[in-house]
């Protein structure tokens, strides 16, 4: 990793890298959330740092310290993280989508604590879909050459999942893991494939969640020299 971090290879490069998971409140105390720790997204952000980009981190829900050298904005809702995504992938050269956002949320926020009542069952929740954010930046980017990354998480035929994923998101670049008991969410390791959009495979052996960050801006940095200075 030092090896890596020696070479400046995104120095004068911005980049922007979302976190953790999202929180979709129902009421003042209740919310809909996951189990994204936000570790990966961290360690995508120090790795960046260290090879010398401007970051700006996007941080849902995490229990992780702010970063040292890195703007952090902290978000609740997906759609306080689209926002804040948008805004900082205006002048970025490569956006990492390794937040877990919510694909959905309650379709009405109760402004008082929901009671129960005495004799009745609850109300069903309603939930409404929340702007898909990684196909938007892809379908729409901010600046020509801009490079978007996606991450999925998937079971079952992992790699077919992820390169139909690939396809539809219209990303550069989708790390796939698979989740089982001790891998991705709250580990400190992680193993995965990164796929990328000219049909490359690269394998990213069981390990720290840092290698696997440092291999994915090792794809980054090529390509982003490719387009711009
Ligand atoms: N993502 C996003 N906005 C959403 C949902 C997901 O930007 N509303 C991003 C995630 O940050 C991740 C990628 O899309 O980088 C894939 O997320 P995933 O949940 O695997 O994809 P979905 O399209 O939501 O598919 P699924 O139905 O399998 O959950
Ligand atoms: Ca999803």
């Amino acid at each position: 990793r030092g090896a890596r971090a020696a070479e400046q290879d995104l120095a004068g490069r911005h980049v922007v890298v979302s976190a953790g998971g999202t929180r979709e409140p129902l009421d003042p105390v209740r919310y809909l959330g996951n189990r994204s720790s936000g570790k990966q997204g961290y360690a995508l952000a120090r790795t960046a740092a260290a090879r010398g980009a401007r970051v700006t981190l996007v941080a849902g829900n995490t229990e992780l310290p702010d970063p040292a050298g890195v703007d952090v904005l902290h978000i609740g809702t997906a759609r306080q993280l689209h926002e804040a995504v948008l805004k900082a992938a205006a002048d970025a050269d490569a956006v990492v989508m390794a937040a877990a956002v919510a694909d959905f949320r309650p379709a009405v926020y109760t402004t008082g604590k929901i009671k129960k009542v005495e004799g009745r069952e609850p109300e069903p929740v309603a939930l409404v879909r929340n702007p898909d954010i990684l196909a938007e930046l892809s379908a729409e980017r901010a600046r020509s050459g801009q490079l978007v990354v996606g991450f999925a998480a998937e079971t079952d035929d992992v790699l077919a999942n992820g390169r139909a994923k690939l396809a539809r998101k219209g990303c550069d670049l989708l790390v796939v893991n698979e989740v089982g008991e001790h891998k991705a969410f709250g580990s400190a390791e992680n193993e995965a494939v990164i796929l990328a959009d000219d049909g490359t495979e690269t394998p990213v052996p069981y390990g720290p969640k840092e290698d696997l960050a440092d291999t994915l801006w090792d794809l980054v940095a090529p390509r982003l020299a490719e387009t711009r200075p």
